[in-house]
């Protein structure tokens, strides 16, 4: 299972003190599995991956089987309708590997550049499309969405678009439902009871990392055992979401109010993009919140290692490691030497990524940095879902525990009414 370990945090906090906030905030936990607050229609995700468990949908793997003979996948979405699948698809792809569809993205900004060159690049390609919306007229992915499809209508009759496409949408409202229904599109519904921050085990993120041939049972099963190691039935200090938890809840109380999720293995650089939309918008909000920020190793310590070594300390860091990578990439030795680098002969890059790992914690401690330690076994589906899990849970009980609703994101509206304003909205 997924480690969890606050030891290098009792350098400066009281164990003592921790242990009393972890029984406590059992409470915040039994509110997400009984609802009574603010929130509650959203606790759909809370039990999900125990309900998905070895029972994906026969229909969900009828369509994606039959779009297995599409080269190119473009997954059209932004926020929590983009961040999960694409996450868990760099965790676990090989990126020079040519088996298996090309997953591309659209629609998660409105880089004109971008757009212009994926359009350019599918010209002449066989192509399908995901289209993913909740609420189905977010701006940015309905932009893209109108921009793919009039390229899919020059290739093909309107007949056949409901074999290049699928839509990923709310049951009963939207511009995305009633489109998917002239078109007569495959579709899949988001749960009204899921937002979409924690939607990656809703077809939201399943549907294309099935596409992309990921295995989704194992990305369930993890999810599902982390989720009976963090539910009510657990003793509080056994459970890894609460003590993560009543971890952030003392540093918010040391005025350390932003964490750094730092990750020694670049893959896993998109769970941070994802975690941060998780926590970012979850918590920050009644100007309360700990700003979720991220680095990866061991680029990252070439720039802001710097700052964190020594610099203004208004942090904290949670280390994110994968113990075994099962890779044997060894360094040779070389007769002339002239690198200096025989002294790790026989060694695996592996072997010195962690010991920078391990260099690095123990620096960051001695400058005064906070620290905790996330431990995944193996860099695989099963972890991944842990993974992804842990971080749901911990965030609805750490959100609770800072008494805001961790369902709701009324800020993020306030950019988009300057937009339509300024664009003329009708
Ligand atoms: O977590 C959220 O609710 C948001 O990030 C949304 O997922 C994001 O704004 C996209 O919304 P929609 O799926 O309605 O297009």
């Amino acid at each position: 299972m997924l480690k969890y370990d606050y030891t290098g945090m009792l350098d400066f906090i009281s164990e003592s003190e921790l242990l009393k906030i972890i029984a406590k905030l059992q409470k915040e936990n039994q509110k997400l599995h009984d609802g009574g607050f603010p929130g509650e229609e959203f606790l759909g995700w809370v039990d999900l991956p125990g309900k998905l468990k070895h029972s994906i949908p026969e229909e969900w793997k009828a369509t994606v089987s039959q779009f297995s003979d599409k080269k190119v996948i473009v997954c059209v979405g932004i926020g929590g309708s983009y961040l999960g699948g694409k996450a868990v698809y760099d965790a676990l792809r090989n990126p020079f590997s040519k088996e298996g569809p090309e997953i591309l993205f659209a629609g998660h900004h409105l880089g004109q550049i971008y757009h212009e060159n994926l359009l350019k690049y599918l010209e002449n390609k066989d192509f399908a499309v995901v289209v993913i919306s909740k609420s189905g007229t977010t701006t940015e992915p309905a932009i893209a969405f109108r921009m793919l499809l009039d390229l899919l209508r020059q290739k093909m009759p309107e007949s056949e678009l409901k074999n290049n496409i699928i839509a990923i949408t709310d049951k009963s409202k939207g511009a995305l439902l009633e489109l998917s229904k002239n078109l007569e599109l495959p579709r899949f519904v988001i749960p009204d009871d899921i937002g979409g921050r924690f939607s990656v085990f809703t077809p939201v993120g399943l549907i294309p990392l099935m596409l992309a041939g990921i295995d989704t049972d194992a990305l369930i099963c993890g999810a599902a055992d982390m989720a009976e190691q963090c539910d009510t039935r657990q003793i509080a200090d056994k459970n890894p979401a609460i003590q993560y938890a009543a971890v952030r809840q003392m540093m918010w109380k040391s005025d350390k109010h932003v964490e750094i999720l730092t990750n020694a293995e670049p893959p896993l650089a998109y769970v941070a993009e994802w975690w941060k939309q998780l926590f970012g918008e979850s918590e920050g909000k009644d100007g309360l919140g700990i700003f979720p920020a991220s680095i990866n190793l061991t680029t990252d310590l070439h720039s802001l290692g710097q700052f964190i070594q020594d610099g203004n300390p208004l942090f904290f860091e949670t280390f994110l490691q994968v113990l075994e990578t099962n890779q044997s990439l060894e360094i040779e030795t070389q007769e002339d030497n002239l690198d200096t680098l025989n002294y790790l002969s026989g060694k695996s890059m592996d072997y010195v990524n962690k010991q920078a790992a391990a260099g690095t914690i123990e620096a960051h401690g001695q400058g005064s940095v906070p620290l905790s330690q996330i431990t995944l076994q193996r860099l695989d589906a099963y972890h991944i879902g842990q993974l992804l899990y842990f971080f749901e849970k911990a965030c609805g009980i750490s959100a609770y525990s800072m008494g805001v609703n961790p369902f709701n994101q009324p800020g993020v509206e306030a950019y988009k009414s300057n937009m339509f304003r300024l664009l003329g909205k009708p």
